[in-house]
């Protein structure tokens, strides 16, 4: 079954406790934490102390997409005992071995993502390095975007090249998953989902997490 990840973009930051509590509840696998800088990405977010705040709520660990410009200077903050994996950008990372391994030897699983125009190619020399690859459906930035449908051919890509290789790493796609397009997703071999707005803009956020996961 394909694991959720609600991203906690879309919730409501004036009750983040409370709708962090409800998805936990409603079945999610994973918390998505999407971390801007106001320069790699043309959006801020919020950063390492929101995340710690919600240790004691939340009761599933923290995928945490780092969506920043030198995430080596900020790797060590978002360490907590929930976190789960830390993933970087491949366009961020200048020598993104190094900073594969810095992930890894504090405990975490490293994943690795690519934007919308970066090839999976790009990450041929980091493949049996990474834990995770997450492949970047819309430009980051921002929820609520449209789903860009050739990112369902990288995921195939990275699957085939899993299986040749005999390899372990998990495929997660990430912007515009919905109702309408998770079938296929799935299809495609996605391992992990990340849903923002289609999870918390829902009336009824618990049935909607359901309904994703049961596509
Ligand atoms: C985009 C973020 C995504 C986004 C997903 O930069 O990485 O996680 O919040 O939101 P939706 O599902 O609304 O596209
Ligand atoms: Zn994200």
């Amino acid at each position: 079954m394909i694991k959720l990840a609600p991203s906690l973009l879309a919730a409501d930051f004036s009750q983040l406790g409370k709708d962090v509590k409800i998805v936990c509840d409603a079945g999610a696998d994973f918390l998505h934490i999407d971390v801007m800088d106001g320069h790699f990405v043309p959006n801020i977010s919020y950063g390492a102390c929101v995340v710690k705040s919600l240790n004691n709520i939340t009761t599933v660990p923290y995928d945490i997409h780092l969506m920043i410009a030198n995430p080596d200077l900020y790797l060590k903050e978002f360490v907590t005992d929930k976190t789960a994996y830390i993933t970087v950008h491949q366009e961020a990372c200048a020598h993104l071995n190094r900073t594969i391994n810095n992930i890894k030897e504090m405990g975490i699983k490293a994943g690795v993502s690519i934007n919308p125009a970066t090839p999976v190619s790009t990450l041929s020399e980091v493949l049996d390095l990474v834990d995770l690859v997450l492949v970047m459906s819309v430009n980051p930035g921002f929820g609520g975007q449209s789903f860009i449908e050739n990112s369902l051919d990288k995921v195939k890509e990275l699957k085939r090249i899993r299986e040749e290789k005999g390899l372990e790493f998990k495929i997660e796609i990430d912007g515009g998953v919905n109702l309408d397009n998770i079938s296929r997703v799935k299809a495609a071999g996605v391992d992990i989902a990340v849903a923002g707005s289609a999870v918390f803009k829902a009336k009824d956020i618990r049935k909607r997490i359901i309904d994703l996961k049961n596509a």
